[in-house]
């Protein structure tokens, strides 16, 4: 089934932040941003600003009628610069004016005395001067130094790893208007209302009963969205707050790129230890996280770089280590993988380290560690492995030996272009690491015309979330799916949301849906029992809108039963709690059993690289993918499809370029490349994984949010190896893979 919106995608008739109807006297709000990325705030000027055309008020930190205080998991983030800049594009002042041109010809006007301070942009830098988030993180399994002694073969290396901008098509925004006795509602394109509302709350100094988040979709999150888009949705709560006007703000997309935070940076130290037997036996890493001048996300991004950090592999000696360190760039946020894939790049560089010294194929040392059923993980979770026979699946479908051959025959022939071919196996896990973030709710309506409305706390993003969710309810209920509207995202409707993140959000508010659609369905089944005469309600079911009895269609259909439901004083609305049994983590002993399950997965990835100008295509991605038992398959393979293309830009196209001043070099689509239709791989295969297993997922199909991101990382790895067949040489760890790197490479003798 495809996904509820493409029809109105398609038509433009989708409704986005900026597509919202205005009400009259709304202003706009701009933000004055610091030039400089550290330096001690002296004085801000705004006069000029304050009596330029259509200017309603400047508002700066000493304005705010609550805290300058939005910081999500460490209060570390003021919303409007007052005493320290710490970054380039932070927030110092906001103008309010009739019209967005108004806004931005002001913001022009004020100026900033800053006394500059030495930026810090290296998180080794940061590292060294103590200068850390929050204190180190570790995971130890067995004994790393006595199994290093042990080893046959030892290797220990450096990679790098740059970030990625989010580039959601739609840039980040809130509309604020204020409602009577002092509230407010918040209009944002967030996918954490609840974040919003509380961010909104604490800058406002309102109680958040009076504070109304709706969120209808978003044209593209990826992580970008979780808690960064509290800062917009304060600007105009604030200003809506003193003006006692609607506010909206939508940000430029260079605002966006530079005032905005993005994936992590990482710098780390690998050491792995082989026997003869090519066993991974000990494997030590040190993570230095770039998280930018405040925590946001950082904290539990970092973590789940250590849960990642063996990838699908079982090593049984681990020590992970794992610093945040505070430098001055935007804040780092979540990013599809949320630190998983910065764990697991550095893992599969270590592999193709020992590969290349040991005279090995890189694939034989990752097949031969593959996780397997009941092999611990470092954070002390059972496997319940799917890592070999996604393996050997995608091995019988695509015949993994063929696709290298072929690669090696391509490039005997041809001199100047020539191909390379590597295998990305992935394991990820699914659940908010944070085991109390782990519920959702659902409100379900029943109408007594039949027709059915459902809110969550799940915001739709593109992924595709309120489809599944309309699917569980039309299924619960037997009736056709255009019968179930899916609501906004609204904190009145559903308070205290989790934000739509760690790929979990169809399961725990699909679970949560599921679980109000059946007591609903129970409550009907007795009013049916009677109405058909059925001798228990268990010989009753619903299907193409009518109810069964014994399994045959009986005259009674879904909107009599219903309206008979209603006129016996049933009750034809539940709201549903559900919450994720049997997860748990423990930090004072880093051990525990954090996810629900894991989503496992292999990718053959092979690329052609053209040696004389250094440009690459992408030939194809070719995985084995456990979905359990999807749902939607449509959804599913795009979600696939478009991870899999984000995943490889990340890795090789996308640079990020601050420079030492930490200034954003790649400030706008003419300097930052994102993959376009023609970097995209020429032919995405995707074989679903055949299992029996149940799952704790929503209707046994799994999450699949962010897992295939990690597929295209194995670009990386196959055109490192296209390299390596023109020129000998050992290209550094250092993505992204630019064409100019490559380039660099292939003739670095
Ligand atoms: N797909 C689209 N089209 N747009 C997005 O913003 N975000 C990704 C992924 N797929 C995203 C997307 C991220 S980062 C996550 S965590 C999941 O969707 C969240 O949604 P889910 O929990 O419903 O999978
Ligand atoms: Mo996704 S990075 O968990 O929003």
């Amino acid at each position: 089934m495809k996904n509820l919106d493409s029809k109105s995608h398609v038509r433009g008739e989708s409704i986005y932040l900026d597509d919202i109807p205005l009400i009259q006297g709304t202003l706009y709000a701009c933000v004055f941003d610091s030039a400089v990325a550290h330096g001690t705030l002296r004085s801000i000027n705004t006069a000029d600003a304050e009596k330029s055309e259509g200017v309603m008020r400047v508002v700066t930190a000493k304005d705010l009628i609550g805290e300058n205080q939005i910081g999500g998991v460490v209060p570390d983030e003021p919303l409007l610069a007052d005493g320290e800049v710490h970054f380039q594009g932070m927030p110092i002042a906001i103008v309010l004016a009739e019209s967005e041109e108004l806004a931005r010809k002001a913001v022009r006007k004020i100026t900033a005395d800053i006394e500059p301070l030495e930026p810090v942009t290296d998180p080794r830098v940061a590292a060294a001067n103590g200068d850390l988030i929050v204190p180190p993180k570790k995971f130890i399994m067995g004994d790393c130094e006595e199994a290093f002694a042990n080893c046959e073969h030892v290797f220990s290396g450096r990679t790098e790893q740059n970030g990625q901008e989010h580039l959601y098509i739609e840039t980040q925004g809130a509309y604020a208007i204020p409602i009577e006795n002092s509230g407010l509602k918040v209009y944002s394109s967030t996918q954490g209302p609840t974040a919003v509302q509380r961010a909104v709350c604490r800058v406002t100094g309102l109680p958040m009963h009076q504070v109304e988040v709706d969120v209808q979709r978003l044209g593209g999150g990826f992580g970008g969205k979780e808690d960064q888009a509290n800062a917009w949705a304060s600007i105009c709560a604030v200003g809506a707050q003193l003006t006692k006007r609607p506010v909206k703000y939508a940000l430029h997309r260079m605002e966006d790129m530079r005032m905005t935070g993005k994936r992590h940076p990482y710098s780390s130290d690998y050491k792995i230890g082989l026997n003869k037997d090519l066993k991974i036996i000990a494997y030590e890493v040190t993570f230095y996280q770039n998280a930018g001048a405040s925590a946001d996300l950082s904290p539990p991004v970092l973590e789940r770089t250590l849960f990642h950090a063996t990838n699908s592999y079982f090593i049984p000696n681990v020590t992970a280590t794992a610093y945040s360190c505070r430098t001055n760039l935007p804040p780092n946020t979540a990013f599809r993988g949320f630190g998983g894939p910065q764990g697991m790049f550095v893992i599969e560089a270590a592999i193709v380290h020992a590969a290349e010294k040991l005279g090995v194929s890189a694939a034989d040392i990752q097949r031969n560690n593959l996780i397997d059923d009941g092999d611990e993980f470092p954070y002390g979770q059972k496997a319940e492995s799917d890592a070999i026979t996604s393996w050997t699946q995608g091995d019988a479908e695509f015949n993994f030996a063929h696709l290298q051959k072929e690669a090696d025959g391509f490039n005997d022939e041809s001199k100047y272009f020539k191909k390379g071919v590597a295998m990305m196996p992935v394991c990820f896990g699914i659940s908010f690491t944070k085991t109390p973030m782990n519920q959702a709710r659902s409100l379900v309506h029943v109408y007594t015309d039949g027709s059915v409305a459902v809110s969550t706390g799940a915001v739709e993003m593109g992924q595709g979330v309120n489809t599944k969710i309309a699917q569980v309810a039309a299924k619960v209920f037997g009736l056709p799916i255009d019968k179930i509207k899916i609501h906004t995202t609204n904190t009145l409707r559903i308070a205290n949301t989790s934000p739509t993140a760690a790929s979990a959000a169809a399961d725990l508010n699909g679970k949560a849906t599921q679980m109000a659609c059946e007591t609903i369905r129970d409550r009907l089944f007795e009013v049916a029992k009677g109405l058909v005469e059925a001798e228990a309600v268990e010989n009753l079911s619903l299907e193409d809108g009518h109810v069964y009895r014994n399994g045959d269609r009986t005259s009674l259909d879904w909107k009599s039963l219903v309206m008979d439901a209603h006129l016996q004083r049933v009750n034809l609305s539940e709201h549903a709690h559900y919450a994720t049994p049997g997860i748990n983590f423990d930090w004072t002993t880093a051990k525990g059993h954090p996810f629900a399950y894991h989503v496992y997965g292999t990718a053959i990835v092979g690329v052609t690289v053209d040696c004389l100008r250094g440009r690459y295509e992408v030939d194809y991605v070719k995985c084995c993918h456990d979905f359990g038992s999807s749902m939607n398959t449509s959804v599913d393979n795009g979600q696939i499809e478009g991870g899999i293309v984000q995943g490889l830009g990340w890795m090789t196209m996308e640079e990020v370029v601050y420079d030492d001043a930490g200034k954003l070099r790649s400030n706008a689509l003419s300097t930052y490349k994102v993959p376009d239709i023609h970097s995209v791989p020429k032919e995405i295969a995707i074989l679903p994984l055949q299992t029996n297993r149940e799952n704790l997922a929503v209707l046994n199909s799994k999450a699949v949010g962010e897992p295939p991101l990690m597929y295209g990382m194995g670009a990386y790895f196959a055109i490192r190896n296209a390299i390596k067949a023109f020129t000998e040489c050992s290209p550094e760890f250092d993505a992204p893979f630019t064409p100019e790197k490559v380039l660099m490479n292939l003739y670095s003798e």
